[in-house]
């Protein structure tokens, strides 16, 4: 028996950074993505003797694979052991959340091979144990991930059809050089500024639920790019400061905001890693590819929520 899932990758509009149970991933603020179409992920579940996982062709060592057998074991019964077989269609970990549709294209396979039929409330409770952003990727388009308290805590689509579009410009596809997940632990036990963070985040997402009823994009765009700048500040504010973004992310983001003095919807958000997001519309979209030709880009529009194949 085998079960196979996609999932699309997401990217917040509104960040969620910091963790105020770590066993239990219950976020410190609340978060708001939007799932991409061109960003992907397929997993499937097989039986095997011994937990083995391959990622992207490659079989992946005992760290990785404990990692994720942790996960497994949130949906296994028997004992049964499996082999899991993912590939990533896009750059892996250059920021581009490949852990998000990750873990969200496993839960949904393991929902099925485990036969549990769990809902997706369910199932968004689970999938955020495997890596937080993965539960936003259960669902297409705009995504509200809540904070909640006592393990309550889930990811719900927003109803929005709106002409919104991504360009993820590629400035560096090497690993990032520290993983999410311990610098947001550093960041919310360190930094000077994370109370603030999460008091100016809980804001922006109202500002932002606000601005997305409206289709508001520049809107969208503004709140989007000061969340995402101040995220990156919170890491200014640690002991040892340490910053994902680079010069070139510094050379597309003065583009950017030459772009807008000329009246271009183009506003950008970043994540871990030094590559830049830029939030447009089908309308602006060509004239900002044309400035950006000397980069590697990827253009990404609202994509669906999780499925089983
Ligand atoms: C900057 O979801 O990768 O992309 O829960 O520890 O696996 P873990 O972290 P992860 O963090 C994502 C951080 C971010 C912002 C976001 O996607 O909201």
């Amino acid at each position: 028996m085998k079960s196979v899932a996609k999932a699309h990758a997401n990217i917040a509009l509104i960040k969620y950074w910091g963790k105020e149970d770590e066993q239990l991933f219950l976020p410190s603020t609340s978060s708001l993505s939007l799932t991409l179409d061109k960003l992907y992920t397929i997993t499937s579940v097989s039986e095997s003797d011994r937990d083995v996982f391959v990622l992207n062709r490659q079989i992946q060592n005992e760290k990785e694979t404990q990692k994720i057998s942790r996960f497994v074991d949130l949906f296994r019964t028997n004992n049964q052991s499996v082999k899991i077989e993912s590939i990533n269609y896009f750059p892996t970990a250059a920021g581009l959340a490949s852990s998000a549709s990750g873990y969200s294209a496993l839960s949904v396979a393991l929902n099925d091979f485990f036969g549990h039929h769990y809902d997706v409330e369910q199932l968004s409770m689970l999938t955020r144990r495997g890596s937080g952003s993965a539960t936003r990727s259960l669902f297409g388009g705009f995504v509200k991930w809540e904070k909640g308290s006592n393990d309550q805590s889930v990811a719900t689509p927003i109803e929005k059809e709106m002409d919104i579009e991504m360009i993820i410009v590629i400035v560096n596809e090497q690993q990032k050089k520290k993983d999410s997940r311990s610098l947001m632990k550093v960041t919310k036990e360190q930094s000077r500024y994370f109370e603030s963070w999460t008091q100016y985040n809980d804001i922006d997402m109202q500002e932002m639920l606000t601005a997305i009823e409206n289709e508001d994009i520049h809107q969208i765009g503004k709140i989007a790019e000061r969340n995402a700048m101040m995220m990156h500040a919170t890491l200014l504010a640690i002991e040892e400061p340490f910053f994902y973004i680079e010069p070139q992310s510094l050379e597309v983001i003065s583009l950017i905001q030459e772009l807008r003095q000329q009246g271009i919807v183009a506003y950008y958000t970043m994540d871990a890693g030094p590559n830049v997001k830029i939030i447009t519309n089908s309308q602006h979209r060509p004239l900002i590819l044309e400035r950006l030709s000397a980069y590697q880009t990827i253009v990404a529009q609202k994509g669906p929520g999780a499925t089983l194949l």
